[in-house]
């Protein structure tokens, strides 16, 4: 038996294969079938002519349910309209599963029935194609630090100290001592950063956030690289390089899934080196501005034209619909238009809703605050390409960021900024290299410096300028997919107020 993944089969015209997969949807037609069979590494149109099976297999195939498992055995044929440029003449098949009632069909669902069956969910093409897309930006994360002399360094998920502020820990009971889940892997790298000179860490971390938004999770993965001798324009350069890399790696394999998912590849593409750097004092100018002000005007209009427009459409399709008539496929197709027509009006909704407060909270943006989710959306809307916003007031951050020797009430950090309006992809600083500095910080935080000794010693043998950053690889999925909630970019999420399976 030659057996062929789907991705294969344009490699083999004219030859008979064996797919291993399960039955996606069938669309008999009289004497023939077009069966569309996935097996994980694509979909691929089976053509059942009843001629050329057996009678009883072809009544079988015809009432088989969706997603029955099932090898087929035939010959490849080039046919430009299936997917991926061939389709196969079957000539035998072999049901290992019959499924009856798949409870997730091509009508629309919401989000949570479709979270509780996320593990049959998988399995549709939406979080395929995430799924696949996901994959590459991880081995492209890889890559990068592998091909560029770091050396990867596993830190640990049970943590004695906080990194990121003591309100986001998970606190766990270790044999009765109270350890808390990583929050990030930085503390750790830093003094193996003084023993390799590039070092990464790359896991799952925990963030016991009370955030309900589309961009947070409990449990997430986050990559961090960390430098020894490494000023922040080298810490800026590096990024951008970092995420230059895994953007061209998606769109070199994954083009096909993210047409499939209706991403913006043009916008992708449009990704160049310099990515804009910005200061936290400018974009604190940029919010309070009146060019600001028009922006936002603008954008309102925008969305109020958009609504209208699609609002035309669904009347003009409800309308034929009503007078009946229609040819089955156009009446699937309407259905599917409907439904997409459906949800862009409730997002365009909240848009309109939401805009006039965001507007009114960066007129008033005060400089000292951090920047909050929406000032980073308007400041990724008003770019086309990524933007580093650097030197955050050092009141807002993390202890450990070193302060601006020439002006000391900022830091010398950054946060990346994702295009189009997605928002925070990667945060990162120079790390506080003296002691005595760093001693107060901890104090000033409140913390006890006996928890922080050993990562105080790194400062007193052989302290050199050093920093890093860590970029959440559900919030690079989202934005480069075009999902609008982070939570489909991870197989299993985990959020603030619920946990599925
Ligand atoms: O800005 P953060 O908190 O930075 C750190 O943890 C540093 N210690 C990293 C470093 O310098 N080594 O988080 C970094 C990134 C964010 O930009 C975001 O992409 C992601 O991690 N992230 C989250 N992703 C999903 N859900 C959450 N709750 C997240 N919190 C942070």
């Amino acid at each position: 038996m030659n057996t062929k993944p789907i991705t294969e089969l344009a490699s083999n015209i004219g030859q008979e294969v064996t797919l291993n997969g399960w039955l996606y949807n069938n669309r008999p037609s009289g004497k023939v079938q077009f069966l569309m069979l996935r097996d994980g590494s694509g979909l691929c149109q089976c053509v059942i002519e009843q001629t050329k099976v057996d009678d009883m297999l072809f009544e079988q195939l015809k009432h088989l349910g969706q997603e029955s498992s099932l090898s087929v055995t035939g010959l490849v044929r080039e046919e430009p309209r299936s997917p991926g440029g061939v389709e196969l003449v079957v000539s035998d098949a072999h049901i290992h599963c019959e499924a009856t009632d798949y409870p997730i069909t091509p009508k629309e669902h919401g989000i949570d029935f479709l979270l509780k069956n996320r593990h049959l969910h998988l399995r549709s093409l939406r979080p395929w194609c995430i799924g696949r897309i996901r994959h590459t930006v991880i081995d492209a994360i890889r890559r990068f630090f592998n091909d560029n002399g770091f050396t990867l360094v596993d830190t640990p998920i049970f943590t004695t100290i906080a990194g990121e502020g003591e309100q986001t820990l998970f606190e766990v009971d270790y044999f009765g001592q109270p350890l808390h889940l990583a929050q990030t892997g930085q503390l750790y790298l830093e003094s193996a950063a003084m023993s390799f000179g590039k070092v990464y860490c790359f896991g799952p971390t925990f963030r016991a956030e009370k955030s309900k938004t589309r961009r947070h999770l409990t449990e997430f993965w986050m990559v961090e690289p960390e430098v020894a001798y490494i000023d922040l324009p080298g810490l800026l350069n590096l990024a951008e390089d970092f995420v230059f890399s895994i953007v061209q790696r998606v769109l070199k394999d994954n083009r096909s899934e993210l047409e499939t998912l209706g991403a913006d590849i043009a916008s992708l593409e449009q990704i160049q080196k310099p990515f804009v750097r910005l200061t936290y004092t400018e974009v604190a100018d940029i919010l309070t501005s009146e060019r600001t002000k028009t922006f936002m005007a603008e954008q309102l209009a925008q969305f109020q034209a958009e609504k209208q427009v699609l609002e035309t459409e669904l009347a003009e399709i409800e309308a034929a619909e009503a007078k009946g008539g229609l040819k089955k496929w156009k009446q699937e197709k309407n259905a599917r238009r409907m439904l997409e027509i459906r949800s862009e009006l409730v997002e365009l909704e909240v848009k309109i809703e939401n805009n006039p407060k965001h507007a009114r909270l960066a007129a008033d943006f005060q400089w000292g605050k951090d920047l909050g989710g929406s000032d980073e959306t308007i400041i990724s809307l008003m770019h086309d390409r990524p933007v580093f916003v650097t030197h955050y007031p050092k009141a807002a951050k993390a202890f450990y960021m070193k302060s601006d020797r020439t002006n000391d009430t900022v830091v010398e950090n950054f946060d990346l900024l994702a295009p189009a309006g997605f928002g925070e992809i990667i945060g990162g600083s120079v790390r506080e290299d003296d002691y005595e500095h760093l001693l107060a910080r901890i104090r000033k935080e409140g913390y006890n410096p006996d928890s922080y000794q050993w990562y105080l010693d790194l400062r007193k043998y052989g302290s050199v300028p050093h920093g890093g950053f860590g970029l959440g690889v559900e919030r690079t999925v989202a934005w480069i997919t075009g999902e609008k909630h982070i939570r489909q970019c991870i197989a299993y999420p985990r959020m603030m107020d619920k946990v599925y399976l």
